[in-house]
């Protein structure tokens, strides 16, 4: 390379190196590029269908959960006391999903921190893996009055959420934690014990569905399967990242 070019060079990058440094005091931890920033973002998708497509970027997941703020697409905002949207690594490479809030996550804001949600803790340590390593949301985002099941209309209007979530996350793994998370998902109505164990695909990436931790908590003898699966994720997680 010319003298002149290669201290150019030397030069540019130096400078590039000041303006990051600047932006990392300054608090910015990451850099947008404008195109992207120009994009616009992804429109919900209704239960009407989907919208046409356009290009657009993936919503972030701190814009997803403004825009869900308030929220009154289905009756179980009456009776809600917080939206619980999700929690963990906006960057993690495994994504758990479950069914919905109840009362203890309806009080605190945050998905699986009752008795189901300590057993998926016992569940990620014995994977050695910790809250701040995966992201754990649900497919309905408000309590269902007395832990009820979660219906239709309500999966369908809560539904696209999960979808861009899963959009701004683009997880490289996804564990669907009992029936509602897994045919919600797979747009299936196979039972959950047919389901699990077996590896399928959510828009391109591997999905395992497995018990939900309530049900591990009244069958704890189906635990033994729920670890087989883990393992399964593991295995692959560790292999694809070689
Ligand atoms: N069960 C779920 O499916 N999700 C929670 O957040 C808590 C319990
Ligand atoms: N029923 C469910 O909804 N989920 C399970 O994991 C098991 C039974």
């Amino acid at each position: 390379m010319p003298d002149k070019l290669y201290h150019e060079c030397r030069e540019l990058i130096s400078q590039g190196r000041v303006i990051l440094e600047d932006l990392s005091e300054w608090g910015f931890d990451t850099v947008q590029t404008p195109a992207d920033d120009e994009l616009p973002i992804c429109p919900v998708p209704t239960a009407a269908g989907l919208p046409a497509p356009v290009e657009c970027r993936p919503e972030s997941l701190d814009e997803l959960e403004a825009r869900l703020n308030g929220c009154v697409l289905c009756p179980l905002c009456e009776q809600r006391k917080n939206i619980i949207f999700g929690a963990g690594n906006p960057q993690a490479d495994l994504v758990l999903v479950g069914e919905a809030p109840g009362r203890e996550e309806d009080i605190q804001g945050y998905p699986f921190v009752g008795e189901a949600g300590r057993l998926l803790d016992r569940i990620l340590f014995a994977m050695k893996l910790n809250r701040q390593d995966v992201y754990i949301c649900n497919v309905i985002k408000c309590r269902p009055p007395s832990n009820r099941d979660p219906q239709p209309d309500e999966i369908a209007a809560c539904e696209p959420f999960l979808k861009l979530q899963l959009a701004a996350i683009r997880p490289r793994m996804i564990v669907a934690l009992g029936r509602f998370a897994a045919q919600t998902l797979l747009q299936c109505k196979d039972p959950i014990g047919r389901l699990r164990g077996h590896w399928r695909e959510y828009q391109g990436i591997p999905l395992m569905p497995t018990f939900h931790p309530a049900y591990l908590l009244r069958n704890p003898a189906a635990k033994r399967e729920v670890w087989g699966d883990m393992k399964q994720v593991l295995q692959r997680l560790n292999r694809d990242h070689q």
